[in-house]
């Protein structure tokens, strides 16, 4: 169950600003599900029971519940989202003291890179490479060295057994890697892009390795699309949420903070962030999304946020239910005055934290809404990535934008690639004469 209570947001939005966006909700409504805006060759998220049948979701859990026999550790090949819907959900729901999952190629850290081929030599692990295209330049270096480790732990042959690839079903140049290997493999529908791939193999086969419970997952990313096909602002929380940031926006807000009070969230603001960053900055427009981990970052971030420039609004995350009870012990000597809260569970300290930080924050000029959780599993999971997935296609429609696209993304990879020399469009000595110019002008240090 997912309630999003956007009372904070006023005075600057009430209701009625609300419902003077159902024309336009309705027409971005329209635009996801006819296919009539931009970008609809990306819109295979829209319906999560689609993109993951049953047959496939029997595979995946025959493939992994192998691997889980035969290795300890799942280490998650890719970047982007290739990698960071895998990264929240098992941040978030993986049991603990289960099989442990690592990740590479989301980085080209040496550092990180020698640390990980380090601690793999002499255990049991096994690899899930995920690229749609199989180009992209960190996953592809970190296969290759993990690849190499493997093959040289348990020969080439057993090295096979523990690959999967998950990637694009037709193209591309892990789909002939698969083809010539034999590595089994799960799809990356074509018109499901990066950051609306988690309840695909993208996500599923390591959340099934890590022991998620993947048929709740889904079902409540099922139930949350069956519940935002109706476009009614007055009973669709996911387009009130596009809705309201719209505004805020028009209003000059444009950075947004999901704000949550849990490290196991962390992630999820992470894959947040690409959803929304990716989404819709771009033509010169977009709320940049920002994150904090409460009540961590109110002794660091609490300051700007209460008293700096007002160009913020906030998104709180708030989970209702099912935490663990911890309560505080008593203490003769009482020196730190806490015995007030003897028998208290600290579960209940953090939400008056919560709640004094909406209301100081909304009293110092940050308006703010909070998306309330039933508790933390995964049915409830589920429905909070569908949720934000179909809030953004909403959203950038409003905002004028195609969502499902990300040109920008381009612009450094050419550079780089150019001063690599790899071959392709831009020369690398151009590029190379271009940094020199920039670069060492103004400079300061000692
Ligand atoms: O959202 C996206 O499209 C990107 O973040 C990609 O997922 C990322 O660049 C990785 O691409 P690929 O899966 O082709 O390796």
């Amino acid at each position: 169950m997912i309630k999003l209570d956007y009372s904070y947001l006023s005075p600057e939005v009430s209701p009625a600003n609300i419902a003077a966006l159902q024309g336009p909700v309705e027409l971005a409504h329209k635009m996801l599900h006819q296919g009539t805006g931009a970008g609809s060759d990306f819109l295979g998220w829209l319906d999560p029971a689609a993109i993951m049948d049953a047959a496939q979701l029997t595979k995946i859990k025959a493939v992994t519940a192998k691997l889980r026999e035969e290795t300890d550790i799942m280490v998650v090949v890719g970047i982007g989202g290739s990698y960071l819907g895998a990264r929240t959900v098992i941040e978030a729901l993986a049991p603990a003291g289960g099989k442990q999952v690592l990740y590479a190629g989301q980085t080209l850290s040496a550092d990180y890179t020698a640390w990980l081929l380090n601690y793999l030599a002499g255990k049991r692990f096994c690899i899930n490479v995920v690229s749609k295209s199989g180009t992209t330049t960190e996953p592809a270096i970190a296969f290759r060295l993990l690849r190499e480790l493997l093959v040289r732990e348990v020969g080439e042959e057993v090295a096979i057994s523990r690959i999967v690839a998950t990637t694009d079903p037709t193209n591309g140049a892990l789909r002939t890697t698969v083809q010539n290997k034999g590595y089994a493999d799960f799809p990356i529908p074509a018109n499901v892009g990066g950051r609306y791939s988690v309840f695909t193999a993208v996500g599923m086969v390591p959340f099934a390795y890590a022991g998620i419970n993947v048929d709740a997952l889904i079902t409540g990313a099922v139930a949350c699309a069956a519940a935002c096909k109706n476009p009614d602002l007055a009973v669709n929380p996911a387009y009130v949420y596009a809705a309201a940031r719209n505004i805020m926006l028009e209003q000059g807000k444009n950075i947004e903070l999901m704000a949550n009070f849990e490290p196991r969230l962390h992630y999820l603001a992470e894959w947040w962030k690409q959803l929304y960053g990716e989404s819709e900055g771009k033509d010169g427009k977009g709320i940049f999304p920002a994150s904090v981990e409460f009540t961590t970052d109110l002794h660091s971030m609490g300051q700007w946020i209460q008293d700096g420039r007002r160009a913020i609004f906030e998104t709180f995350i708030n989970i209702d239910g099912g935490q663990p009870k911890v309560e505080l012990p008593s203490d003769a000597e009482n020196l730190d005055e806490l015995n007030y809260l003897v028998g208290s569970d600290i579960n209940s300290v953090n939400f008056s934290a919560f709640q004094g930080t909406a209301l100081a924050h909304r009293s110092g000029g940050v308006p703010s809404m909070t998306i309330t959780l039933a508790k933390l599993d995964a049915f409830n999971f589920g429905e909070l990535l569908y949720f934000f997935q179909k809030a953004c296609g909403i959203s950038g429609y409003l905002l004028g934008v195609n969502p499902f696209d990300q040109p920008g993304v381009e612009a450094y990879k050419k550079n780089m690639f150019a001063l690599l020399g790899k071959k392709g469009d831009a020369v690398k000595a151009e590029v190379t004469a271009a940094v020199d110019a920039a670069v060492g002008v103004n400079v300061v240090g000692f």
